[in-house]
């Protein structure tokens, strides 16, 4: 049986791990850990402080803030539990962290835990190396009315994948356009974010050529399915030694290529 702390509880993808590990028969939730304030009136058993409860799991699953990734990094790496994290707007300098927490445990940091999205990476990666280089890239991406950061934590990943296969620098990415900025040149990205109702989260990639384009589109219907690859991570994880895993790693198992 695998336990998870689940960091974030009482959130909405909290609550959609809890959904799904309920379902899962190798995955018991032995902690549920949220700010004081947001425990479910009546809750029994809830925690605010992560570092108290941490031993009761073999894997913290993370879905709450950037500051409560580095709770959770800080306390996984001192009581050697996994860490699968799935919290947005993180800087630079938690990058690091979350690296050097990887030294001692094994770590999965998504910006999107979906299985789907992992395959659009892959995806994403065939189709650069397939068309012609001169051909336009922008990434598109939509999500409910009440998502903090923009552009979202996937669109800066499918961006980071983009400028990798093509070599350009950060600088290249444009967020939204406005006035009179003439022809687009040819080394900008272009990653747009569309806010509104009650989209749990669409990334449309566009390659564009002459007289023709190529739209690679991933939809996430439900957040049942980030909770689902967060479980695959965690089962992932409990078997892994200490390092800094991927979702793609996930997909290799749960997916393994065609020979
Ligand atoms: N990687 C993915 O697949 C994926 C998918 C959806 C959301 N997210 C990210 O996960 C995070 C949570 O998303 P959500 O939609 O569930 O948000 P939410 O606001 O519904 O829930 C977040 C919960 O975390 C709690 N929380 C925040 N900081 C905390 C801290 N320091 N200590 C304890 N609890 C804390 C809040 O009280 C809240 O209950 C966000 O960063 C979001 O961008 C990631």
């Amino acid at each position: 049986m695998i336990r998870v702390v689940l960091l974030g509880a009482a959130g909405r993808m909290g609550q959609a791990v809890q959904a799904a590990a309920a379902a899962a028969p190798d995955v018991n939730v032995t902690a549920l850990v949220d700010q004081g304030a947001n425990h479910p009136a009546g809750a029994v058993g809830w925690s605010s402080d992560l570092a108290a409860v941490a031993q009761k799991g073999d894997v913290v699953v993370d879905f709450s803030s950037a500051d409560g990734a580095r709770v959770a990094a800080a306390v996984c790496a001192a009581k050697g539990a996994a860490l699968v994290t799935g919290s947005t707007g993180l800087s630079d300098a938690d990058g690091v962290l979350l690296r050097e927490t990887a030294k001692r445990v094994p770590v999965l940091r998504a910006s999107n835990f979906s299985l789907g999205v992992a395959a659009l990476r892959v995806a994403l990666r065939a189709a650069l190396a397939a068309v012609p280089a001169s051909w336009d890239v922008e990434i598109v991406e939509r999500h409910h009315r009440l998502k903090k950061d923009s552009p979202s934590g996937t669109a800066l990943t499918l961006a980071a994948d983009v400028r990798r296969a093509r070599g350009l620098p950060e600088q290249a990415i444009r967020n939204g356009r406005s006035g009179l900025l003439g022809p687009r040149s040819s080394d900008e990205l272009g990653v747009h974010a569309v806010r509104g109702g009650t989209w749990v989260g669409d990334h449309q990639v566009l390659l564009a050529g002459e007289g023709e384009w190529l739209e690679l589109r991933h939809v996430a219907q439900d957040r049942g399915a980030f909770a689902q690859g967060a479980i695959a991570a965690a089962r992932f994880l409990v078997t892994a030694g200490p390092g800094e895993y991927t979702l793609e790693d996930v997909l290799r198992v749960v997916a393994p290529p065609a020979r």
